[in-house]
């Protein structure tokens, strides 16, 4: 599951929409059905209208039907690990538990880290906050 899991997002980021930084980002998340959704990022002329390939996997988790982030997958360039923005780690709390695996792997596919989402957001802020 984890090596489909990176096909996806490797897949995903073949597809980017990167026109402007060039940076081409895919992820993968597997939701409580076992099923998996790929997003790419998708940038705009007004730069801030860009989405992060991370929410348009959630987006597509969610209009499938999926409640539940079981393990996320992002594929970034060469070089650096590509950690997941601040808003894209609170976006994944809202369906995803502290122990969730979060694996960077690189554009070939080699993995670069994994942490869990709670050493990537301690003390978060999520919808058992409101209870
Ligand atoms: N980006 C992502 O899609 N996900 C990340 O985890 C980090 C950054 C995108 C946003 C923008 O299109 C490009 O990478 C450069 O910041």
């Amino acid at each position: 599951m984890a090596d489909a899991m990176i096909a996806a997002a490797l897949a995903a980021r073949e597809r980017s929409y990167a026109a402007y930084s060039r940076f081409r980002v895919g992820a993968c998340v597997r939701c409580e059905r076992g099923t998996l959704h790929a997003g790419c990022n998708v940038e705009n002329a007004a730069y801030p209208e860009g989405v992060c390939a991370e929410a348009g996997a959630i987006s597509a988790m969610v209009l499938s039907g999926g409640r539940r982030i079981e393990a996320v997958v992002i594929a970034g360039g060469g070089g650096a690990p590509c950690m997941p923005c601040g808003g894209c780690r609170q976006k994944i709390r809202e369906f995803a538990g502290p122990d969730t695996p979060i694996r960077v792997v690189d554009d070939t596919g080699t993995v670069l880290l994994e942490r869990s989402l709670a050493e990537l957001l301690p003390d978060s802020f999520g919808p058992d906050s409101l209870l």
